[in-house]
């Protein structure tokens, strides 16, 4: 049931929901979360067998400030204040020391957790409400079937989990990709996930320089396996090919017989009737919000591959380029 998320009523609604240890489909600035609260180890599980995914992939908590951020860890290192200070509310989440017998579900069983505090308005009002009420955050991972790809909008959660999963409808993301994922407990800022909020402002705010997870020479251990760090992830049906521009080109001229959608840049003048054509914005931010729509769209089309032209290697494109890589692989 899709409930409109500016309704204080339906907020409310969605608070008893919280409360009783059931799901919520709720919407945030970067792509619809199935929340849970973070405290209630059984109502985390359900999400964990609702999406299929792995119990020992660990979940973000969504927290209204940093001040219920506090009853989830343990220690908060200065440059981790400095960034939730910096960035929250909005797409960062932050990995920090947890408090031992607190959310051991959400965070699969690991002595960190994920913490995010979101800004969408329907996402602060339900956080603030719950807090309220004693519910200090809410484990939420993409509302999407384990390996799928991510919802962007309320009907993309409804079909993905149906109809009896209550819903708040806060329009259409406008991030459209998830939140950058930076890891705190390593004594300097780990890039665990790019998102919109890139490196270079993360070094700006704490004057650390960030290091990439695979750096084995700064780093001694991995960091913990997780969904949105593996290789196959954000798939459609169809297969993704990435190609630079004179290979897609080159693709389309050799095109026989199969279905074919096409993301790009540039869009070739004459294709073949069986070929799907939509443009890639040259804006990185507006690629974001489209881009989990646009694969969702060409796979309710019905088409054998989807074919994207690989935008540049420049920072402003990592979060896109992370997806794209991983729908492909
Ligand atoms: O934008 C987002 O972050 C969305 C919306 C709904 O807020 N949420 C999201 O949640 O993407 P989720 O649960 O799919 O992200 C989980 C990822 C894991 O795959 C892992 O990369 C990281 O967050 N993560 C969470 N807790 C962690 C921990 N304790 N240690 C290491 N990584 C962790
Ligand atoms: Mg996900």
């Amino acid at each position: 049931m899709i409930l409109p998320g500016e309704d204080a009523s339906a907020v409310a609604a969605a608070v008893e929901r919280i409360r009783r240890g059931g799901l919520l489909g709720l919407p945030t600035e970067t792509v619809y979360g199935l929340a849970a609260d973070a405290a209630n180890d059984a109502a985390v599980a359900a999400i964990f067998a609702a999406k299929g995914r792995p119990a020992d992939h660990p979940l973000i908590v969504h927290v209204a400030d940093a001040q219920a951020a506090t009853h989830f860890t343990a220690g908060v290192p200065d440059f981790a204040r400095a960034l939730m200070a910096a960035f929250w509310p909005g797409p960062l989440t932050l990995i920090l020391p947890r408090r031992p017998d607190v959310a051991v579900a959400a965070a699969g069983g690991h002595a960190s957790v994920g913490l995010r505090c979101p800004s969408h308005p329907v996402a602060r009002a339900l956080l603030q409400a719950l807090a309220q009420a004693g519910v200090w955050g809410v484990a939420a991972p993409s509302a999407n079937q384990f390996g799928r790809v991510s919802p962007t909008t309320a009907q993309h959660v409804q079909g993905e989990f149906g109809d009896d999963l209550l819903i708040l409808d806060g329009g259409p993301c406008a991030g459209g990709i998830e939140s950058t994922i930076i890891d705190c407990t390593r004594g300097r800022p780990v890039l665990l996930r790019p998102g919109a909020i890139t490196p270079a402002q993360v070094q700006a705010v704490t004057a650390l320089a960030v290091v990439a997870q695979d750096d084995r020479q700064v780093l001694s251990a991995p960091a913990p396996k997780a969904s949105g760090t593996l290789a196959s992830h954000y798939a459609p049906r169809a297969r993704v090919r990435l190609m630079d521009r004179v290979a897609l080109q080159q693709a389309l001229k050799e095109l026989s017989g199969q279905r074919v959608a096409v993301w790009a840049h540039a869009l070739p003048d004459a294709v073949p009737d069986q070929v799907l054509l939509r443009r890639m914005p040259t804006d990185p931010a507006t690629a974001a919000r489209q881009l989990f729509a646009v694969l969702r769209e060409f796979d309710a089309q019905g088409v054998d591959q989807i074919w994207v032209e690989l935008p540049p290697d420049t920072p402003p494109w990592a979060g896109v380029r992370d997806r794209l890589q991983r729908a492909a692989a």
